[in-house]
């Protein structure tokens, strides 16, 4: 018998559900057709299922005519939300608040006249959205080895994209402390990605395997992914049930599951199910 132990905080953040709820009301309270400006998760599969229920995606905002645009948990940059305005669309602000609160200290540290050095990946939305409230003199690193010393002026602001590694951000820190004069450091990680982080790494000691349940496409569930490899406890990302056929679990394993934050309930009950009728 596979002995299943499931992360407790497995699954949608508090940020991600608020965006997917806030999304279905708009449906019921405002002007349909009602778009999300790119996909509202980073899950295929709850992206179809919600497009099932009327809530469409588009990746621009000259695609919509008319309607309601959600605008997802990432955010999105200033001057989108200036246009959707403009445009005349009802819309409907799912911004996570940590993702807003991110936004202010980056506003705040360049009206201070701060170079601003933002931890994370400059294509990721949030990171687009992030830099509207930047000034042009703003570095994005994803790690102290990407962080160019030739640029970095004597005093800086450094924040992190909300799912970093504390590794990550701490790192580019140190990297900055010979370099800069003045640092002003704001550990901007949200608090659901750090239990996330430390709740599969305390489970991955405890059992012979682990499997990581989410979106290739998602950055978080990526790292997730590599940070309980890096236990030394094997570890598989899959984003769907079926990919367990492809995963060898000698019989009487005990199996971890975690999920990242934009991996529904739904698909984490039918991993949970399936490795409960291996053996
Ligand atoms: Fe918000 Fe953290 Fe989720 S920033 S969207 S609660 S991963």
């Amino acid at each position: 018998m596979i002995d299943v132990r499931i992360a407790p905080s497995a699954g949608f953040c508090f940020g991600v559900r608020r965006a997917v709820d806030m999304a279905i009301k708009a449906l019921e309270d405002f002007k349909n057709p009602a778009y999300t400006l790119g996909p509202i998760i980073h899950n295929p599969q709850e992206v179809e299922r919600l497009r099932k229920k009327g809530i469409l995606m588009a990746n621009s905002l000259e695609e919509i005519g008319s309607g309601t645009v959600i605008i997802r948990s990432h955010g999105a940059p200033k001057g989108v939300i200036d246009l959707a305005q403009k445009q005349g669309l009802e819309i409907v602000d799912a911004t996570c608040p940590l993702v807003k609160r991110l936004k202010e200290r980056v506003r705040d540290l360049t009206e201070m006249g701060l170079q601003v050095v933002i931890v994370g990946e400059s294509d990721h939305p949030e990171v687009r959205a992030v830099l509207s409230y930047a000034s042009g003199r703003c570095l994005v690193t994803r790690g102290p080895e990407d962080l160019d010393p030739e640029r970095l002026e004597p005093v800086v602001g450094i924040v992190a994209q909300t799912t970093q590694s504390l590794e990550n951000l701490q790192s580019v820190v140190s990297r900055c402390i010979p370099i800069c004069r003045e640092i002003h450091v704001y550990n901007t990680i949200c608090e659901a990605t750090r239990n996330r982080v430390a709740e599969a790494l305390c489970l991955a000691g405890e059992v012979d395997v682990m499997i990581v349940v989410g979106g290739k496409n998602s950055g978080n569930t990526k790292r997730l992914a590599e940070s309980v490899g890096n236990s030394g406890t094997p570890t598989f990302h899959i984003e769907r049930a079926e990919e367990l056929n492809g995963v060898t679990i000698p019989p009487g394993s005990s199996v971890g599951v975690t999920a990242g934050a934009s991996t529904p309930s739904w698909i984490i009950e039918e991993v949970v199910a399936r490795l409960r009728t291996l053996d």
